[in-house]
């Protein structure tokens, strides 16, 4: 009877994977300055290399990054990503309403949705690159 053998693999790897990932928890806050503490997500100082591209990379990189420039974009670099293009800005810095970027991955109406196909960013994730834009868009 082979499955008398594997059920107790099988509850050990359930198990395994009810332990295994707790959800993720905010920061812990700090407590010894309390005056200056403000909501995770506002006090924050976003950075387009750590927190923007690893994000445009998950869901970009195929068609804007490394070499391929679908549409003359390139999101390799800071300064790549901030140029103008000749539809216009796609990062208005302070704007990120006004970003053409933003509506494209947020798939606002009258604008092509990006990507094109395929799953798009979570709203979170769109949430994060449009704090970025709002906070300035400064590199790096
Ligand atoms: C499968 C290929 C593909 C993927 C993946 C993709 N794009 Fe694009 N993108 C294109 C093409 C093709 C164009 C040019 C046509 C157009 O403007 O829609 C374009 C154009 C754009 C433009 C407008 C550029 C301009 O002319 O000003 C922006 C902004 C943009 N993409 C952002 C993104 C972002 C951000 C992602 C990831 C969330 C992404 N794209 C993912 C193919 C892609």
């Amino acid at each position: 009877m082979t499955w008398i053998r594997i059920t107790p693999l099988l509850v050990a790897g359930i198990a395994a994977i009810g332990c295994g990932s707790p959800a993720p928890q905010s920061a812990p806050a700090e407590t010894s300055n309390a005056a200056t503490a403000a909501p995770p997500t506002e006090a924050k100082s976003l950075s387009f290399a750590a927190d923007v591209k690893p994000l445009l990379t998950t869901h970009c990189a195929e068609c804007h990054m490394d070499g391929s420039t679908k549409g003359g974009y390139s999101l390799d670099t800071h300064e790549s990503a901030v140029q103008e293009g000749g539809k216009g800005p796609r990062i208005v810095a302070g704007n990120s309403a006004g970003s053409n970027l933003v509506q494209r991955i947020k798939g606002e109406p009258g604008v092509k949705k990006m990507p094109p196909k395929g799953d798009m960013m979570s709203a979170a994730d769109a949430a994060i690159i449009a704090a970025w834009i709002d906070q300035g868009a400064t590199a790096p």
